[in-house]
C-alpha cells in the first residue's frame, strides 16, 4: 500500500499547490496505517518510462496537471495515459493561472479512468501564471494553503469508506477545441549555451547541440525553458507577451479560490 504523487509542473507552481494537498494527505495516510511510503511520479520528465509502471489497487495517488487553454496538457495526458492505475483510488487536481480552467477537471477524469485509476475526488487549484506572471502572482499563498489543507481533511474521509459516491465534475465533453497561443521563447545574446534548457524541456523540442534552434512544433510553450535559464537569457517574445497579458486582463481581473468536489 504505497501513496503516489503523479505531477506534471514544468514551472514549478502545480508542484507547489498540489504539493501542500499531497503533504497533508500522505501525513495523514502514512501516520498508523499500511500506508509507508510516499513516491513522486514526475510527468514532466518526457524521457522517463511510463508504461512501466503498475500500481495496486490499494494504493492511492493524487495526480496533478496544469490547465493549458482549459485542457489537459498534451504530453501529461500521453504520459498518464501509459501508467497501469489497477484501480488505485485518486485524487485529481488542476492548477489554473487564474483565468479559467474549463474543461481540464473532465478530462484528467477521462484520462485517468481509462488508464485504470478510481477518482475519488478533484481540486482546482491557483498557481502564479507562467506565461503572464501578474496574474495568480504570489499563488498559492496562505490562504489557498489554509484552503487546501481544509480540502485534504474532507479527501480523507472520504477516501477512508468503502461505498464513495461517484465524482461529478464540472466540464464539457466533447472538450473544448485544444488551442493556445504559441509562445516559443529564444535565447538572448547572454545565453552561453550551457544545456540546460535542452535537458530539461518536457518535450524535448530544443536542440541540445544548438539550443538556438528549437523545434516550434513541438514546443508546447510551457515556459520551463525560461523559467529554468540561470542567465535569464530565453524569454519568449515581449510584445507577444505583452499582448497576452492584455488580452488576459479583463479574465484575470478577480480573485478565483481553489475548489473541491467530492
Ligand atoms: C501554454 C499555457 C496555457 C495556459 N492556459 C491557461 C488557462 O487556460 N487558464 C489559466 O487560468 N491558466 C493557464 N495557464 C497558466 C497555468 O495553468 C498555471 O500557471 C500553472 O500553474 C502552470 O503550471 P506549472 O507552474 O506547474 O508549469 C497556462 C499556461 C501555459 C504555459
Amino acid at each position: 500500500m504505497a501513496f503516489y504523487e503523479i505531477v506534471f509542473s514544468p514551472t514549478g507552481g502545480t508542484k507547489k499547490a498540489a504539493g501542500i494537498l499531497a503533504g497533508e494527505l500522505a501525513k495523514n495516510l502514512t501516520s498508523g496505517s499500511p500506508v509507508h511510503s510516499l513516491s513522486i511520479i514526475d510527468l514532466t520528465d518526457g524521457r522517463a518510462d511510463f508504461a512501466g509502471i503498475r500500481l495496486a489497487p490499494n494504493d492511492t495517488v493524487l495526480i496533478a496537471v496544469p490547465s493549458y487553454g482549459g485542457r489537459v496538457p498534451l504530453p501529461a495526458g500521453e504520459r498518464l495515459a501509459q501508467i497501469k492505475g489497477n484501480g488505485a483510488k485518486a485524487v485529481l487536481v488542476c492548477v489554473y493561472g487564474n483565468r479559467a480552467y474549463e474543461d481540464t477537471l473532465a478530462e484528467l477524469q477521462d484520462i485517468a479512468e481509462t488508464a485504470g485509476f478510481a477518482p475519488a475526488a478533484a481540486v482546482a487549484a491557483l498557481a502564479e501564471h507562467s506565461i503572464a506572471h501578474r496574474y495568480g502572482s504570489g499563488r498559492p499563498d496562505s490562504q489557498d494553503e489554509q484552503q487546501l489543507r481544509f480540502f485534504a481533511a474532507q479527501i480523507l474521509a472520504k477516501l477512508s469508506v468503502s461505498a464513495r459516491a461517484p465524482l461529478s465534475l464540472p466540464g464539457n465533453r466533447p472538450y473544448k477545441p485544444f488551442g493556445v497561443i504559441k509562445l516559443v521563447p529564444v535565447p538572448a545574446e547572454n545565453c552561453t549555451q550551457c544545456g540546460l534548457c535542452a535537458v530539461h524541456c518536457p518535450v524535448q523540442a530544443i536542440d541540445s547541440s544548438d539550443v538556438r534552434k528549437t523545434d516550434t512544433e513541438k514546443c508546447i510553450s510551457c515556459m520551463r525553458c525560461a523559467a529554468l535559464c540561470p542567465q535569464k537569457a530565453r524569454q519568449a517574445d515581449p510584445q507577444a507577451l505583452s499582448a497576452v497579458e492584455e488580452h488576459l486582463k479583463k479574465v484575470c481581473a478577480l480573485r478565483k479560490e481553489p475548489e473541491l468536489y467530492i
